[in-house]
């Protein structure tokens, strides 16, 4: 189990640290942007369900965007430092973007204001580099 953690748990951090930026947040453009508005909608009903499934999960774990193997894209969550890559996962996809719901990611901060972490995440989102991880 501990290997599984820290083997996973460098891949996912190695995920979510470039698509952070300080200039971040807005919305995506192109075809990234085309497809969340094919499967959500829009993107703010994206943005709703993603914060969603970060904030509403028991215990810790991770938050995801991913593209299925059919191409469409879904949110999901994975526990610990599972991701949506393992065989083990419910639901399995190409990770687009990731967010850390450890306590150590936003306890400091925002103590059991879970559901602010999510929201002020959106802030900064590095959308080009999750759209380079979508045209991959
Ligand atoms: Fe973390």
């Amino acid at each position: 189990m501990s290997v599984r953690n820290n083997g996973r748990g460098y891949y996912n951090h190695n995920l979510f640290w470039p698509i952070l930026s300080p200039d971040g947040g807005g919305e995506p453009e192109g075809e990234l942007l085309d497809a969340i508005n094919r499967d959500y909608s829009s993107f703010g009903d994206f943005n709703s369900e993603f914060s969603r499934a970060a904030a509403n999960r028991f215990g810790s774990g991770w938050a995801w965007l991913i593209r299925k193997e059919d191409g469409l894209l879904t949110v999901t969550f994975t526990s610990n430092q599972d991701n949506p890559m393992m065989d083990i996962a419910g639901v399995k996809g190409f990770p687009l973007l990731g967010l850390d719901v450890w306590e150590h990611a936003y306890y400091l901060k925002y103590q059991n204001r879970r559901p602010e972490y999510p929201e002020a995440f959106w802030n900064l989102v590095h959308r080009n580099e999750v759209a380079r991880r979508f045209s991959k």
